[in-house]
């Protein structure tokens, strides 16, 4: 496989400093279960950003879950594109299901968020994904590849080709139910269909594509076994540093 497998941990508003040191000390304990092949990511909170950068073990990427597209001003609780790319912060979650939901983001918004991110250096995360009534109505492809056009709009080809995209379909995030592995490669097959039109054949090639959604150590295999799902956005299951090297040895066993 050319792309390179990614297991990222979304946090949520998990975690004080202080669990997030435990986490972090446990992981490196674990560290040898982290196979270099596989890349290896954690979104936290802020306020815990700190500790993991000098805590992790080096394989693992520091990611943030928000970003405010704007270089600096007044902006009330809000945290600049620079601000995290100073922080040795690689990857941004942007267009998070539960942000659309909660804040209101706008595709617009998103894509805002996303040039932003690109233009500091960092890799955009767009998370894209059907809510329970679009599947009902058949109309999953149309509302994912439509999240994907527009949050990646006026990005250049050699910029989509280095972004990720992380299909979380809204009903299976923190629900125990998952995608099944073929029809998340099908929704991933129709999103690189969607970037190769869009942009260019080695931008659709490039892409990564994550499946999120309720992953936990014994699914994880099934997604990244597909040939259109390059890793896994994972919320839940990303807390304990067990289960967050169990889903990376089981990933490894994919590569074997
Ligand atoms: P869960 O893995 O808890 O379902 O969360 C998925 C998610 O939203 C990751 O961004």
């Amino acid at each position: 496989m050319a792309r390179t497998p990614l297991l990222m941990g979304n946090w949520k508003m998990y975690k004080t400093v202080a669990e997030a040191r435990a986490f972090a000390e446990a992981l490196g304990q674990q560290s040898q279960k982290l196979d270099s092949r596989i890349e290896y990511a954690i979104c936290a909170p802020y306020t815990c950003l700190h500790v993991l950068r000098v805590m992790l073990p080096a394989q693992v990427r520091l990611g943030a879950q928000n970003v405010f597209p704007e270089k600096e001003g007044a902006y009330t609780g809000e945290i600049a594109p620079g601000m995290l790319a100073e922080f040795g912060t690689k990857y941004v979650l942007a267009g998070h299901s539960e942000r659309r939901m909660l804040f209101g983001e706008s595709d617009q918004f998103i894509n805002q968020k996303i040039k932003a991110i690109v233009a500091n250096g960092m890799t955009p995360v767009l998370c894209v994904g059907e809510n329970s009534s679009q599947k009902e109505d058949g109309v999953t492809k149309e509302v994912v590849t439509g999240q994907v056009l527009q949050g990646l709009d006026g990005l250049t080809a050699d910029e989509v080709g280095r972004a990720v995209v992380a299909y979380e379909p809204v009903w299976a995030i923190g629900s125990g139910k998952t995608a099944t592995p073929d029809d998340a490669e099908e929704v991933a097959r129709a999103i690189r269909a969607a970037v190769a039109e869009t942009w260019s054949p080695e931008a659709a090639e490039g892409l990564r594509i994550l499946y999120g959604g309720s992953v936990k150590p014994d699914n994880v295999a099934s997604f990244v076994r597909e040939p259109d799902l390059d890793g896994a956005l994972v919320g839940g299951a990303s807390l304990d540093p067990t289960s967050f090297a169990a889903m990376a040895e089981a990933i490894k066993g994919v590569l074997e």
